[in-house]
């Protein structure tokens, strides 16, 4: 069956059987590997990704359920290609992965958190990654992670709640003659100091 999938701010139209599951599709059909397969039960968070900005498993939901929906997987954060967003450099900068296999949900599931909490406690950060299971890390370096990508969102004072219909999208500004690009963000993640480094 075709179904129309809209990926990362792009129409993408899939051939797949109606079983097939939305993390099968996105990895086999769609070349968007980074959503990884783990227990495919949905105990693990692996294979998280956002729909319409909530974290949701995708080894759960058939690709055929996804149509209409705002799909955002983590190739979908980077600004560019080549380039991190300030989540995924917190992760880099705090040594917030290992191996890596969980990271790419966690990361989701921080993006949302932070789309929706300005300044989270750590009991905050701790139960909305609570689904997300790490294997190498112990989790403190993670929450660090977050804790720290909060911070620079904070200083950066951009319009989170703003944002256009996909993460990756400018950000709006309806103030604004033009867009107003995210660039605080950006000016956020130039000001990156190497691991370690940051005071
Ligand atoms: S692979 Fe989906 S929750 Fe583990
Ligand atoms: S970094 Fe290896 S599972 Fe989390």
């Amino acid at each position: 069956m075709k179904v129309n999938l809209k990926v990362n701010g792009r129409s993408r139209t899939v051939d797949v059987e109606p079983r097939k599951t939305l993390l099968d599709t996105l990895r086999e059909d769609l070349a968007l590997v980074g959503s990884h397969a783990g227990c495919e039960h949905g105990v693990c968070g692996a294979c998280t990704i956002l729909l319409d900005g909530v974290p949701v498993r995708s080894c759960l939901m058939f690709a055929a359920q996804s149509d209409g929906y705002e799909i955002t997987t983590i190739e979908g954060l980077a600004p560019a290609p080549g380039e991190l967003g300030v989540i995924q450099d917190a992760f880099c900068e705090t040594h917030g992965l290992q191996c890596g296999y969980c990271t790419p949900g966690m990361i989701l599931t921080a993006h949302s958190l932070l789309e929706r909490v300005e300044n989270p406690t750590r009991e905050d950060i701790v139960e909305a990654i609570s689904g997300n299971i790490c294997r190498c890390t112990g989790y403190g370096q993670i929450v660090e992670a977050i804790e720290f990508a909060a911070d620079r969102l904070r200083k950066a004072n951009a319009p989170r709640h703003l944002k256009g219909s996909h993460a990756n999208e400018p950000v709006k500004d309806p103030n604004a003659k033009t867009d107003a690009p995210q660039e605080g963000i950006l000016e956020a993640a130039e000001a990156d100091t190497p691991h370690g480094g940051r005071s």
